[in-house]
């Protein structure tokens, strides 16, 4: 069996989701890694040195990687402000790209890529991973049995206590490289939020802002990049937050993420997201005509799902119902090795991908409104639909149409 040669984007950080792809002899193969940090290089080569005794080529430019390696396919995995320019130059040469999520941080950058996938005809697959996690994959299940009959609200809440870890000590706290947390975390729940709804955003506005991180000892200027690489920087002795110091030199995106959303189908449903909590989980309640069901827990081993059916008017903490969900095995909750095994089964001509452009897409529209709505005292704005040409084409399939 040949193996599909793929390269990666970004090797280190989120780089490493690409070593599921990177099964010689059982039909692919990660031949070569672009970044532009040597140090980085070097890890990637170091890994797949004690992981897999391979030796990808490594490039400080990932335009020479993509005109000398011969790909089928390009995992990227660079920073979100970076998707559009790497995505676009590898399908401008008509190679297939996995691209992590979120697509992009402005609705126009979004809109490129897809153009560039349908115009080459390259296949392109965006990694909303939690599309593949056992919970939602639950929630989505009990939904279309019709167990909560038709839904018409879902809430998400949103703690993330790493917030100060992962998004306000590098490129995510400043606005030109993220946009707005409500995409580089957001995207996932939005997209979730439309997946279980049936829908997707048509209106959308919120409040929030910098209430926490703005506040604290930041890296003086000059200092911005952790050189280390972000891991070293997660610590859980990181809490409270206000004991925190070393942030970024530049601190601009909101630690608190509230959106209202109206969808297609007339579904009502909001996000919010805190970065200072103590623990960390998404609480999803989705209320159809004849039940709720909320998850206690997420991609945790140790999680289900509570529906209630009857009516008591009084407070339950346990419902009618109860799923237990069991994580797969591997990061996220077994999504990362499913959603990349998916990536590379596409590039073999097998078509099982749960996660659409369009979707990706729609989700990262909804933060960007919904950033903007934020910043300009919380008024509605309109979502821009796709063009049918764009809505409707199958983007995993993409060279086959
Ligand atoms: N789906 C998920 O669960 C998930 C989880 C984490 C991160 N992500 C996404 O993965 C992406 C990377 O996130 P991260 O936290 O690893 O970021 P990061 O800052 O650690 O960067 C990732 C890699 O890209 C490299 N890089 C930076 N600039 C580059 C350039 N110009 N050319 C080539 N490589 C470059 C970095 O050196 C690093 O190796 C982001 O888009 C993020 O949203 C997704």
């Amino acid at each position: 069996m040949r193996n599909v040669r793929i390269g990666v984007i970004g090797c280190a950080g989120r780089g490493k989701l690409a070593d599921w792809a990177h099964q010689p002899g059982n039909g692919s193969e990660i031949v070569a890694g672009a970044d532009i940090y040597p140090e980085q290089r070097q890890m990637f080569l170091d890994r797949y040195r004690e992981k897999f005794n391979a030796q990808p080529a490594v490039y400080s430019d990932y335009r020479e990687m993509i005109e000398k390696e011969q790909l089928d396919g390009v995992i990227v995995t660079s920073p979100d402000f970076l998707h559009e320019e790497h995505a676009v130059f590898a399908l401008n040469h008509k190679i297939a790209v996995y691209l992590e999520k979120p697509i992009a941080i402005s609705i126009e950058s979004a809109d490129r890529i897809l153009e560039a996938a349908y115009r080459n005809r390259a296949k392109l697959v965006i990694g909303h991973n939690m599309r593949y996690m056992a919970f939602t994959r639950k929630m989505k299940e009990i939904i279309d049995q019709g167990v909560i009959g038709e839904v018409k609200a879902v809430w998400c809440r949103h703690f993330i206590s790493y917030g100060g870890d992962a998004y306000y000590r590098d490129w995510h706290a400043v606005r030109k490289y993220s946009n707005s947390l409500l995409l580089q975390k957001g995207a996932h729940d939005i997209d979730i939020i439309h997946w279980l709804a049936g829908g997707r955003t048509v209106q959308v506005n919120g409040m929030g802002g910098l209430t926490v991180y703005d506040k604290l000892p930041r890296r003086p200027k000059g200092e911005e990049r952790i050189k280390e690489g972000i891991q070293s920087v997660w610590k859980e002795e990181h809490f409270p937050a206000t004991s925190q110091k070393d942030f970024y030199p530049e601190i601009e995106v909101e630690d608190i993420n509230m959106i209202n959303m109206r969808l297609t189908n007339g579904v009502f449903a909001n996000y919010e997201q805190c970065h200072f909590a103590p623990d960390a989980c998404r609480n999803y309640t989705v209320i159809g005509t004849k039940g709720r069901l909320e998850n206690y827990g997420d991609y945790s081993p140790d999680s289900d799902i509570q529906v209630w059916t009857r009516r008591k008017d009084k407070f339950r903490l346990e419902g009618d119902i109860t799923y237990r969900v069991n994580a797969d095995d591997g990061n996220h909750g077994g999504a990362d090795p499913q959603i990349v095994q998916s990536f590379v089964d596409a590039l073999r001509g097998k078509y099982d991908v749960w996660s659409t452009p369009q979707a990706a897409r729609y989700s990262v529209a909804a933060g960007c409104l919904g950033a903007e709505s934020i910043r300009n005292g919380g008024g509605c704005y309109e979502v821009p639909a796709l063009p049918d040409y764009l809505e409707n084409f199958d983007f995993a399939r993409a060279e086959e149409k």
